[in-house]
């Protein structure tokens, strides 16, 4: 295997690398017939007098080499799929295609602006008019929205559609229960409790499924529906799911696919063959758009035919003879829940890449997900890695094994593995989710890593939990070739510890500048030379 190492850099912020009068581009003068179109000498006089800036903006002063060297030395401490494996189960980061990439950064597209004129931006509205329709084909659903900037956000989306709807149909606030399994991503019953539903947790079965005895168990006239992810989140096909939404919707409840797996299903079943009212997509998930650091993303969400007059505006439509446009008039509606239309350079990474593969392409995407994840658990040593539920079952694009083995034996856990394999130059599996298994290692290593590193993947996995056989401490000191080793994870992510310091940073780069200034004033030298 390769030797990885990544860089280490002491990089400054580039505030505090900030150099008076130090440039990277200057803006050509104003030409003649500009000037003389606006009718102004000084163009700043456009403004009004009292909405002009009083002093200087505070923006880093750098030269160009400086930056291009700051941002390179920042991507070197970074890691991304495209240096490694990043098999992160659940809100895996698939391989992002370049052409899809070349696409989107194409000027035709990226320079558009959301308050150009509709007859101007004809051909974007008719991509996203045919990726709603392509969304409509892959999951059986009737009308989409392209809207929600994320899975969690359609999920809000689709717990308010359910919430209006049953209102129209008179249930007022009698239908307030959303059922949501254990095995469920947090952002589910965030989402339902943040819609005003009470969440009614379902446990999975010993098969790690959703049984309809269990959903039997909780089902009352106060059911609104049930928030499903198929398969969940252990990698596994919910085989009752037909029995399960024939009893929400006899109880007048409405069924919500969580669609982030959608990438094991491709092709193979819809969402609403399966009795789902309502889908959304991550599609950095399943259609291989970036998601990193939380946005920009899409998260569109469809509905059945009944639901359609629900969607957020605006919806893109054909207005006959006119092309297409935006209809914001559509009185049932939940409103508006994104500026403009969505991330629309995202979204267009999803059309590249349906259209790329094709319908029948789409189809083998699912069956190598499914294949990856099954051949790499295989590889997997299980006396230290255990399967949990259906252990004698293949899972579908994911698997979770649990570390606990690992961790009675030598000490080390699900969290320290995760931390070592970061010295190989690879992402670590998601940990400590879903909840309902302990220590649990969740990966997904997708549909385009050559057999090779999945083998590698294993390879590593035991050969670490060997190392914490014969030496445990040597597992509890790494990562030590990354960037930086571990952090007090407890700080780290503590509300108190998350306190933006740029305005402290401002501040302080605010009285340097002062500072220039008066210098300059006073005639005397600077004392930061721009050499
Ligand atoms: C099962 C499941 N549901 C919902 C989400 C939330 O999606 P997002 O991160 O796009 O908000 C995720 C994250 O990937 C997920 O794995």
């Amino acid at each position: 295997m390769k030797k990885y190492h990544q860089a280490s850099w002491n990089e400054p912020l580039l505030i505090e690398m900030s150099k008076s009068g130090r440039q990277a581009f200057s803006l050509p003068e104003l030409k003649p017939e500009v000037l003389s179109a606006i009718n102004e000498d000084r163009p700043e006089n456009l403004i009004p007098e009292k909405m002009r800036r009083k002093t200087d903006l505070l923006l880093p002063e750098v030269s160009e080499p400086e930056i291009v060297r700051h941002y390179v030395r920042l991507s070197q401490m970074n890691f991304g799929i495209d240096l490694g494996m990043y098999p992160l189960g659940s809100c895996t980061m698939k391989y992002n295609p370049k052409v899809s990439e070349r696409i989107a950064k194409n000027p035709k597209f990226s320079g558009l602006h959301p308050y150009q004129d509709e007859q101007t931006v004809q051909g974007i509205l008719e991509i996203l008019y045919e990726l709603q329709s392509l969304l409509c084909e892959i999951t059986g659903m009737s009308a989409f929205s392209l809207s929600p900037a994320a899975g969690a956000q359609g999920e809000f989306v689709g717990a308010l559609i359910i919430r209006n709807f049953l209102n129209d149909c008179g249930y007022s606030s009698k239908k307030d229960e959303m059922l949501v399994p254990d095995s469920a991503h947090g952002t589910n019953p965030a989402s339902a409790a943040m819609t005003g539903f009470k969440v009614v947790k379902i446990p999975s079965s010993e098969g790690g499924i959703v049984t309809a005895e269990a959903v039997k168990k909780v089902i009352s006239e106060r059911t609104a529906g049930m928030m499903l992810t198929v398969p969940n989140t252990l990698g596994i096909f919910e085989r009752e799911i037909g029995e399960v939404s024939s009893i929400v919707h006899d109880a007048g409840g409405l069924m919500y696919y969580d669609g982030a797996n959608m990438n094991a299903l491709l092709g193979r079943v819809k969402p609403g063959e399966m009795g789902f009212d309502i889908v959304h997509l991550n599609v950095h998930k399943t259609f291989a758009t970036p998601h990193g650091g939380g946005g920009p993303g899409a998260g569109p969400v469809g509905v059945v035919d009944k639901l359609s007059e629900y969607l957020p505006v605006p919806v893109i439509v054909r207005k006959g003879g006119e092309g297409y446009g935006f209809d914001y008039n559509r009185p049932r509606s939940i409103g508006r829940i994104k500026s403009f239309y969505g991330n629309v350079g995202v979204l267009l990474r999803a059309y590249c890449y349906i259209l790329s593969l094709g319908k029948d392409g789409l189809k083998t995407v699912s069956e190598q997900a499914v294949l990856a994840s099954n051949y790499l658990l295989s590889k997997l040593d299980r006396r230290y890695y255990s399967l949990r539920y259906s252990t004698d079952q293949p899972r579908k694009h994911e698997f979770v094994v649990s570390a606990s083995p690992l961790k009675r034996k030598t000490g080390v856990s699900a969290g320290d593995i995760s931390k070592a394999i970061l010295d190989s130059g690879n992402h670590s599996p998601t940990v400590y989710f879903p909840l309902i298994v302990d220590e649990a290692l969740m990966i997904e290593p997708t549909e385009t890593e050559p057999v090779e590193f999945l083998d590698q993947y294993a390879t590593i996995l035991n050969e670490l939990a060997e190392r914490a056989n014969q030496s445990p401490e040597s597992i509890l000191k790494a990562p030590e070739r990354t960037s930086i080793s571990r952090i007090d994870e407890y700080r780290a992510s503590h509300p108190g510890s998350l306190v933006l310091n740029w305005r402290y940073l401002l501040d302080g780069a605010k009285k340097k500048k002062d500072d220039d200034n008066k210098g300059k004033r006073n005639g005397s030298s600077n004392s930061r030379k721009d050499s």
